[in-house]
């Protein structure tokens, strides 16, 4: 086949050598150099050692290596259909385009998924609909008893992502937009920059590479500092902390950020070297057991002037978590939120084997969570943030009915910012503009377009969740109970996630 491939593209070449010979024109001169050049190439495909695939067929198994490089797109724009694209499908991503651009919403002719499959899921409607304009439930309050400046926020906010992970005009039009619609940002764990300071309300996320709140010690491991953390915590526009253990795309890893995603402005605002990679440690230094973390709790609550501090951690060891729950019930101390991610919670980058294979999937852990803080009677305390693929207002009203209080979301408020899921956000080579550091790339968000989209779709979601709880018969958002969604778990059995996850 090897030699096969090269006589027949050394013969063509050949050829066209005699046609120029007698025909001496512009067309056939190119066509000779064209042949040439193959000829070169596949020449040195055949003698290269690298390869076997293009040893074996020089020349030709380059074109398996453009189909694999361009798969994906592939895959996207030509085969997947708008219910089984991953890791959100075109029925999702589509949803959120139309309420970012104020598009058509509506679907025609009827469902496309299938209402007779198993784990198929639905809510059951009132005979009695209530007017939609009247829907309440869709600002709660953050902060326990133990917290001075509770913070009055909306039931949707936008997850933690740092600069660094998103370019600083995304970060831009991120914070713009939840200013405009009055809701939260999560820095995420790099730290707060300039571009997290547009006017937003923000939840700063304290990571265990303490960005932001801490610097390396002399042995040149990074530790909290009650000083630089306290600078950031005061700051007004900082209405939250969140204290960060682990996410659910790469529990027990820590943040990783690519050396070519760290640029000098980041490595500044992170205080660490440039280009190189930046790994998170998978712990905390600052405390090593639940005591000295509620001392923790209590000393961040205090530096930042009483703010509300809550944790997030995907679930993992069960008796850990009900240990801290625990702990906290015996100390009447706590944080005044936790947020749950899911072990489908999307990340910048993250080891394979973590992603898919570490961390408990939302529903469990939410519902784990829920139960522990019920049974140590500390659920009016302790606001509970879901977050794991919360899309469209079925995602958010499932995951309210299970006992959250707010939700988080970050690939939804990255769709509205013009994401096209390419997934190439380790690599930066973000061909919209919004997970790359490449300035040429950069500049294709125009933060004054998208910042109103990321408000239209935070408004248009929760405005379709006060529809969907209109259609339940309630009154309020907070009233949306487990009894109220149905699952098909056999083929002849429908049964309420209550007595799924709540008997
Ligand atoms: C690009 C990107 C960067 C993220 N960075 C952080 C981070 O710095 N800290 C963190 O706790 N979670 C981070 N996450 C996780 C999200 O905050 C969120 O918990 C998770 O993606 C689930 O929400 P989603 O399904 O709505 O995306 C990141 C997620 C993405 C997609
Ligand atoms: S377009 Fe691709 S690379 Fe850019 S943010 Fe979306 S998934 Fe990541």
């Amino acid at each position: 086949m090897r030699n096969t491939i090269l006589f027949i593209i050394i013969l063509i070449t050949v050829l066209f050598g005699v046609l120029v010979y007698f025909i001496p024109q512009t067309g056939t001169i190119i066509l000779l150099s064209i042949s040439g050049l193959l000829t070169l190439i596949a020449i040195h495909d055949s003698l290269q050692t690298k390869h076997s695939l293009l040893r074996a067929f020089p020349l030709v198994a380059r074109l398996r290596w453009f189909f694999e490089e361009e798969r994906d797109k592939i895959q996207q724009y030509f085969i997947e259909d708008n219910l089984n694209g991953t890791p959100i499908n075109r029925e999702k991503r589509s949803i959120v385009y139309q309420r970012s651009k104020l598009q058509k919403e509506t679907v025609p002719f009827g469902t496309q998924h299938n209402v007779y499959a198993k784990g198929y899921e639905f809510v059951k409607h009132s005979m009695f609909p209530k007017d939609h304009h009247h829907i309440k439930g869709e600002r709660i309050v953050f902060g326990s008893d133990k917290c001075t400046q509770k913070y009055d926020g909306s039931i949707i906010n936008i997850s933690a992502m740092s600069f660094g992970s998103l370019s600083k005009n995304a970060i831009k039009a991120l914070n713009q937009g939840a200013k405009m619609a009055n809701f939260a940002h999560n820095t995420g764990e790099g730290g707060i920059s300039p571009y997290h300071l547009q006017g937003g309300d923000l939840i700063f996320q304290v990571g265990t590479g303490y960005f932001g709140a801490g610097k390396y010690d002399a042995e040149g491991k990074r530790v909290f500092d009650d000083e630089i953390f306290k600078q950031n915590a005061i700051r007004p526009e900082v209405k939250m902390i969140e204290i960060k253990f682990s996410q659910g795309a790469k529990p027990g890893h820590g943040g990783i950020l690519p050396a070519k995603k760290n640029t000098e402005e980041i490595a500044k605002i992170r205080s660490v070297v440039p280009y190189t990679q930046v790994d998170s440690p998978p712990g905390h230094s600052a405390f090593l057991n639940y005591e000295e973390m509620i001392s923790f709790i209590q000393k961040v609550r205090d530096l930042s002037g009483g703010k509300p501090v809550g944790i997030k951690f995907c679930v993992g060891n069960n008796e850990e978590i009900e240990s801290m729950i625990k702990a906290f019930a015996t100390a009447n101390n706590y944080p005044d939120f936790i947020s749950v991610d899911g072990g489908e919670g999307g990340t910048g980058s993250a080891p394979m084997e973590f992603t898919n294979y570490i961390g408990t999937p939302l529903i469990e852990g939410l519902v784990f969570v829920n139960k522990l803080l019920q049974k140590h009677k500390l659920k009016d305390q302790i606001k509970i943030i879901a977050s794991g693929k919360a899309i469209d207002a079925f995602d958010i009203v499932r995951y309210l009915a299970l006992g959250a209080d707010a939700i988080g979301m970050a690939r939804s408020f990255m769709l509205s910012l013009g994401c096209i899921q390419a997934r190439e956000c380790n690599l930066d080579t973000c061909p919209v503009g919004v997970a790359t550091q490449d300035p040429d790339l950069v500049k294709a968000l125009v933060v004054e377009k998208k910042n109103v989209r990321v408000k239209n779709y935070h408004d248009k979601t929760v405005q379709a969740v006060k529809e969907m709880v209109a259609a339940m018969g309630e009154d309020s958002i907070e009233n949306v109970k487990a009894a109220h969604i149905f699952r098909r778990r056999k083929d002849e059995e429908i049964v309420s996630l209550e007595t799924i996850y709540y008997n």
